[in-house]
C-alpha cells in the first residue's frame, strides 16, 4: 500500500529528537510522499532543509498561515512572493492559508485581506492552495469566489499541466451543506485526517452522505490531531494508515483501494509533486 500525506508539519522542532525516525517509520508504512505546508517567515529555512534531504518524497509548500499574520504580514507576503518569482522554485502549493476566527476575531479584515492576496498568488503562478479554514466557512468561501470571478478571463496558466484554480480544503470538518458548497470548486479536494476516527464525530456520516472518494486526500496535520488510538498524542505520518482504516470501512471499499484513489487525488492536484 502506498498512500501521501499532503498535510505534515514534519519540520516543527516537536520532530527535532527524532525526525528521521519517524520519517522512516512513515515510510514503512507506505508513505510515498509527504507534503510540507509552510506556517511563517521563520518555517522556511527547516522546511526547505528537510525537504531537500528527501527529494522526491518530500516536498514544500509556501504561505502565511492566518494565526501567524503578527503586525508585518504585508512585509512577509512581499519576501515571500520574490521566492515565487525565482524560477525552479521548490514549491508544489500555496499553503497553508486562510482564514482562523476561531480564538479570535481581532484581525477579521486583515486575514480576509492576506487570504486574498495569497489565493491570487495561486492564480498568477498557477500553483494549487492548501486552505485552512475555522469558523470562517462563509468568508471563506467569499474570498475564494471573489477572486475566482476576478480571473475568470485568465484563460491560460504558466504551465498548461497545472489547473488554475484548484486546492484542498485542509481539516475539513464541516456539514453535509458545507460540503456541497466547498465541492462545487471543482479542482478542490477535502483533506480528512485523524478527526474522522473520533468517536463522537460526525464526519462520517458527512463523508457517507455528501463526499465521494474521489474528492478526498488524506493529511496528518502532524504534530497536531492524531487519530484514534493515538488521539492526544504527537501525530506522525505513519499513523495516516489509522485514517486509511476508518475510511476504507466508511467507503465499504478495502484499505488499497483508499489509498490509490487518495494519491491518484493527490498527484491530480498538486502536479508539481509527480
Ligand atoms: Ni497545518
Amino acid at each position: 500500500m502506498t498512500y501521501i500525506d499532503t498535510h505534515s508539519h514534519l519540520y516543527d522542532e516537536q520532530f527535532d529528537d527524532d525526525r528521521a525516525d519517524v520519517l522512516q517509520r512513515a515510510f514503512a508504512a507506505g508513505a510515498g510522499k509527504i507534503f510540507l505546508p509552510n506556517v511563517n517567515a521563520g518555517t522556511i529555512a527547516p522546511m526547505l532543509q528537510l525537504a531537500s534531504a528527501y527529494p522526491g518524497r518530500l516536498y514544500p509548500m509556501l504561505g502565511l498561515h492566518p494565526e501567524d499574520l503578527g503586525d508585518t504580514w504585508r512585509e512577509t507576503l512581499q519576501q515571500m512572493e520574490t521566492l515565487l518569482q525565482e524560477q525552479d522554485h521548490p514549491y508544489i502549493a500555496i499553503g497553508e492559508v486562510g482564514l482562523d476566527y476561531y480564538w479570535n476575531r481581532s484581525k477579521y479584515e486583515e486575514q480576509q485581506e492576506a487570504f486574498a492576496i495569497q489565493v491570487e498568488w495561486a492564480v498568477k503562478y498557477g500553483l494549487p492552495l492548501m486552505i485552512h479554514t475555522r469558523d470562517a466557512h462563509r468568508e471563506m468561501v467569499q474570498v475564494l469566489t471573489d477572486v475566482r470571478n476576478r480571473n475568470r478571463d485568465i484563460s491560460e496558466s504558466r504551465n498548461p499541466e497545472i489547473p488554475k484554480f484548484s486546492g484542498v480544503f485542509h481539516c475539513f470538518g464541516g456539514s453535509a451543506e458545507e460540503a456541497a458548497e466547498l465541492l462545487g470548486f471543482e479542482d478542490f479536494m477535502l483533506g480528512i485526517g485523524g478527526v474522522v476516527t473520533f468517536k463522537k464525530s460526525p464526519l462520517p456520516a458527512v463523508l457517507r452522505e455528501a463526499v465521494p472518494l474521489e474528492r478526498i486526500v488524506l493529511e496528518t496535520d502532524a504534530p497536531y490531531l492524531a487519530p484514534v488510538p493515538h488521539r492526544g498524542k504527537r501525530n506522525e505520518t505513519a499513523y495516516v494508515t489509522d485514517v486509511i482504516a476508518k475510511l476504507a470501512e466508511i467507503y465499504e471499499r478495502d484499505a488499497q483501494e483508499v489509498a490509490r484513489i487518495t494519491t491518484e487525488n493527490a498527484l491530480k492536484t498538486f502536479p508539481k509533486a509527480k
